[in-house]
């Protein structure tokens, strides 16, 4: 609504300062490659979506180039599981809260529910389907199966994921250690001592092979 002096009313005020805070809010998205949940209102998306077009978004997922065209704002996880058909990352809370979602995006561990695919452009997305050489299991699915650190499985492709970083960035030194670093990954079915056990057995397996 305007006034007679095409000055905008309260109401289209506060849907101007919306739009301006969402725009602040993209910006730090672009910054730090993840999005902020909740920081759009639904009636801001909604506006938001009918004003992008589709962008053309390629995406190295397990070393095989993907070519898609995808709304702006599609999450990573969202272009994985919904146009990938990569579905073994799980999609738990969509708010980077669970780690269920958790991928490799040039070796970092990333939420892929807050991460953009337009963002993952250029980067080395690695999942849990392209973590296995052919037949032969990483040596951390392999200690999950052995230690049973699992049981609905449903964060289980996460927790993996996580875990492989977690080896790879130095760790895994103790078990307080792993459960620190590993924080971020929650477990419904509280499978957490089997989870460190897994960790532990696959970071002695990568320490020998490096000493080796
Ligand atoms: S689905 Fe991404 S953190 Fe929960
Ligand atoms: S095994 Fe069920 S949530 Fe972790």
């Amino acid at each position: 609504m305007s006034d007679s002096q095409g000055t905008s009313t309260a109401s289209s005020d506060i849907t101007r300062r919306e739009l301006m805070q969402a725009a602040a809010v993209i910006g730090g998205a672009v910054l730090g490659e993840q999005l902020v949940p909740g920081a759009i209102s639904p009636a801001l998306a909604q506006a938001a979506g009918a004003a992008t077009a589709p962008l053309d978004v390629s995406l190295r997922i397990n070393g095989t180039e993907h070519r898609l065209s995808l709304d702006p704002r599609t999450t990573l996880l969202d272009a994985l599981r919904e146009h990938l058909h990569l579905t073994g990352s799980k999609k738990g809370c969509g708010l980077g809260q669970c780690g269920a979602c958790t991928v490799l995006m040039d070796g970092m561990r990333v939420k892929a529910c807050l991460s953009l695919a337009a963002l993952a452009q250029g980067r080395d997305i690695k999942t849990i389907e392209g973590l296995a050489q052919g037949e032969e299991l990483h040596p951390l699915q392999a200690s999950f199966i052995e230690r049973d650190a699992f049981q609905c499985g449903y964060c289980t492709s996460g927790q993996i994921m996580a875990g492989v970083a977690c080896i790879s960035e130095g760790h895994a030194g103790s078990p307080q250690e792993i459960r620190e670093w590993m924080s971020g990954n929650l477990c419904r079915c509280g499978a957490y001592d089997h989870i460190v056990a897994a960790i532990q057995d696959a970071a002695a397996v990568s320490s020998s092979t490096q000493e080796g």
